[in-house]
């Protein structure tokens, strides 16, 4: 199969990076994680101090700040300078300010331009909001995966609950709910199936027959 560009966009919670991992896994592809990237920089902001409302601070941070991606088998480590962040990238404080980071213009045509750096070639696999639009305009295959909010609640519920968190089920549904909204009405590419991009809805599917449907349209393209 010849190496493809692969677009998986779609909102939080469809189970994008987790079937992005299973699929580079699977065929040898590089995964590309740009929501890390978004959410490497809002660290960066969180540890600086910096109010997104004083535009030089943001563009400075823009101009020096060093993200790079250390894709491996399961997992993508991340990091900001030499301080490896991928796990603090991933708390609630960075969760809940990364949408408003990700709306700035200034951060995104730097985080794209940096992903598309690291697409060329190709087997390589992104997923995100805008690759299939912005990023990748040209990709082998775009994938538009989506879930019912309530089935993304539902696997978002089952997994706090497992590690002993005690939100419910309404407020997750409720969180979910907002950041599709978010997401999907920003100014600066907002959260958009591209026109050539194929509808893959997984509310009644697990992760490997996702995987599945996905693996089979890459081997119509390859
Ligand atoms: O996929 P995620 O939850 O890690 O993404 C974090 C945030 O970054 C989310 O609010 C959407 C945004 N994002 C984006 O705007 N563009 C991308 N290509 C990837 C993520």
């Amino acid at each position: 199969m010849r190496k493809l560009t692969v677009a998986i966009d779609g909102p939080a919670g469809a189970g994008k990076s987790s079937v992005a991992k299973v699929l580079a896994n699977r065929v040898h592809y590089l995964y590309i994680d740009t929501g890390a990237m978004y959410r490497a920089f809002t660290w960066a902001v969180l540890e600086k101090g910096i109010d997104l409302s004083d535009e030089k601070a943001v563009r400075d941070l823009v101009d020096t700040i060093d993200i790079r991606l250390e894709p491996q088998a399961d997992l993508c480590r991340v990091y900001v300078g030499s301080t490896e962040v991928t796990e603090a990238i991933r708390t609630q404080r960075v969760s809940s300010h990364v949408s408003a980071v990700a709306a700035l213009a200034v951060v995104r045509e730097k985080l794209v331009k940096l992903q598309q750096a690291m697409a060329q070639g190709g087997g390589v696999i992104l997923d995100g909001r805008d690759i299939g639009t912005v990023v990748l305009p040209q990709a082998d295959l775009k994938i538009f995966l989506t879930a019912s909010v309530d089935s993304r609640a539902r696997r978002r519920y089952l997994e706090v609950q497992a590690k002993g968190g005690s939100e419910t089920y309404e407020d997750i549904a409720a969180s979910i709910a907002a950041r599709d909204d978010m997401d999907s009405h920003r100014a600066v590419s907002p959260l958009k199936k591209a026109d050539d991009a194929i509808v893959v809805d997984n509310s009644d599917l697990d992760l490997e027959q996702t995987a599945d449907v996905i693996l089979g349209l890459m081997k119509e393209r390859g």
